[in-house]
């Protein structure tokens, strides 16, 4: 009895101790995820190369960008798909650095495997590089060099950095624009945060890359409405934004007019005449001269006989302005959106020096500038109007810029910088596998996987720059070893080299270097990510 008992709970306890299956679901897992991140690693860093992109809409994405390229590639596994969210984790939270976060997480995940293939339980595993992430981003802290917002030098390098890995990293103006329009957005001494989207950017195909320019103020797709005759230029413009049309109103669809006598018809006409002009009129009281009109799908903005009475009255008329600009214009110029005529008072008004239409490289756009400076508490704002021979080039331009954008105001979230080039990872592995050799178990053997693996991002840097990676990595860590935490891969020289600031016997340094935030969010977001896919053990399908 007794036996036969002991027997039944043991299967029990078998049955629980399916090993295979979590293991299976694991390995899985790790091998979709690595899929994706190998299919990255090629555009890591300066030489890195560009993907294609064919959506399903037929349209071709060109880009180096590493949250762009995951975001549209048809990912299905459950597992790859964390990746996916990695890149766009790190994308709102650091901006750059999106292609690295990938990287580092797959290699992590080749870590964790040969771990696993060790006989060492996951969460053990995934506690010990959570303990090697915290170390790491203190080694990160440690060799990062705090920055004053004023040194603009060094803000033009971080911008440089980060472009250089894009295809317009030969354009000089790109960095320049990108550290001026954030510092524009920002007040330099007491800001810890940027809001990009006080940053508009209007892409516009015809010229180079070249001609893009940044406005100190506003710039509208939109052209004036020249057909009634009116003004395409205004001085000292006060700024109205409507959001009601100035067009009869228009009957219901089934309902029907029938006039069959032309007193009637006279009397529409001037119902229709007064209506309008009552209108303009309220407009002009206001002292209003320049009006911009909302979209709206049920009625005309204007109709012939508004814009007469408006060109009569030297009002300029912008219409079709979008939805999601309304915020943007009221932001710059201070006006407020009028719901209805009723309400189109002075106070609402917002005002700039000159408002014109001008005419560059084949396409119209309408600029305002001379922008009051607003009230305390009211951001400023800035347009870029980026110019690109192709809508692909285009693309990438203002991604790559964005890129840039995101990485100073990384710098003023985090006002530190670290030296580029694989240099802060190699420093964190040399640090972590000497933290290894005095550790007990698992930290002994989990920090030095951990170190390993983060030789990833120097060794696909030199691998893509066509360097012999493994002289390239040893050397490095020869370096490292010798106390300079500074050097990395050296595309220039091609071999190392000291990145950041000059180096320790006085080697010229290359001036590659980029925010401290930037690597500190990679690696904390891909041991994260790491960690999850590592306590995963089985897989359901829910209805
Ligand atoms: N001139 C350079 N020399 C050596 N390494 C460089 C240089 N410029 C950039 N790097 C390195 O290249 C890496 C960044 O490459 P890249 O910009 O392609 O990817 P990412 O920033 O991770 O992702 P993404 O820009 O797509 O969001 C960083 O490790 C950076 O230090
Ligand atoms: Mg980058």
């Amino acid at each position: 009895m007794a036996a036969t008992q002991a027997a039944s709970s043991n299967a029990g306890n078998n049955a629980f101790k399916d090993k295979e299956k979590p293991q299976a679901v694991r390995t899985a897992n790790i091998v979709a995820a690595r899929a994706v991140a190998d299919a990255i690693r090629t555009s890591l860093g300066p030489r890195g190369m560009d993907k294609m992109i064919q959506t399903g809409k037929g349209e071709t994405i060109i880009t180096n960008d590493g949250n762009t390229m995951l975001k549209d590639m048809a990912v299905l596994h459950p597992a790859a798909k964390m990746l996916v969210d990695l890149a766009n984790a790190q994308d709102i939270e650091a901006g750059d650095g999106t292609t690295s976060v990938v990287v580092i997480a797959g290699s992590l995940l080749g870590a964790a495997e040969r771990l696993l293939a060790k006989g060492i339980h996951p969460t053990i595993i995934s506690e010990s590089f959570q303990r090697a992430a915290a170390q790491a981003v203190q080694v990160l802290q440690d060799i990062s060099t705090p920055i004053n917002l004023s040194d603009r030098q060094t803000l033009l390098r971080a911008a440089a950095t980060s472009l250089s890995s894009k295809i317009v990293s030969q354009e000089p103006k790109l960095a320049p624009m990108a550290v001026d329009a954030v510092l524009k957005v920002i007040d330099q001494k007491s800001a810890d945060n940027v809001d990009l989207k006080n940053i508009r950017m209007l892409k516009k195909v015809g010229g180079v890359i070249d001609d893009s320019e940044m406005i100190d103020g506003l710039v509208l797709q939109q052209q004036v409405v020249k057909s009634g005759g009116g003004p395409t230029r205004i001085e000292k413009a006060r700024i109205g934004l409507i959001q009601f049309q100035l067009s009869p109103p228009k009957p219901d669809m089934e309902n029907q007019i029938v006039v069959n006598d032309y007193r009637q018809m006279d009397k529409i006409l001037k119902e229709e005449r007064t209506y309008l002009l009552n209108m303009v009129k309220k407009i002009k009281k206001a002292k209003c001269n320049v009006l911009f009109i909302q979209k709206s799908i049920l009625r005309d903005a204007v109709n012939d006989l508004s814009l007469h009475f408006l060109a009569k009255l030297n009002i300029l008329c912008v219409k079709d302005v979008e939805r999601d600009e309304i915020e943007f214009i009221c932001k710059s110029t201070g006006c407020k959106p009028i719901a209805d005529i009723d309400s189109f008072t002075e106070d609402k008004l917002g005002s700039a020096d000159l408002i014109e239409e001008v005419s560059s490289l084949g396409s119209r756009i309408t600029k305002v500038t001379g922008v009051k400076a607003p009230s305390a508490g009211v951001p400023k704002t800035v347009s870029i109007v980026c110019r690109g021979a192709n809508s692909l080039i285009l693309d990438e331009a203002e991604r790559s810029l964005h890129d840039a954008m995101c990485v100073i105001r990384c710098l003023v979230k985090k006002k530190a910088m670290i030296p580029g080039g694989g240099a802060p990872e190699m420093a964190v592995s040399h640090s972590l596998s000497r933290t290894a050799l005095t550790s007990s178990f698992p930290d002994s053997i989990c920090f030095k996987a951990f170190a390993e693996a983060l030789e990833v991002v120097p060794i696909t840097l030199a691998e893509n720059a066509g360097l012999n990676a493994i002289k390239v990595v040893t050397e490095l860590r020869a370096r490292h070893a010798n106390g300079e935490p500074n050097v990395g891969v050296s595309i220039k020289r091609g071999g190392v080299g000291v990145m950041g600031t000059d180096g320790k016997a006085g080697e010229a340094g290359e001036g590659v270097m980029q925010p401290l935030l930037v690597s500190t969010s990679a690696i904390e977001l891909a041991s994260e990510t790491v960690k999850m896919i590592l306590r995963i053990d089985d897989i359901a399908l829910s209805r």
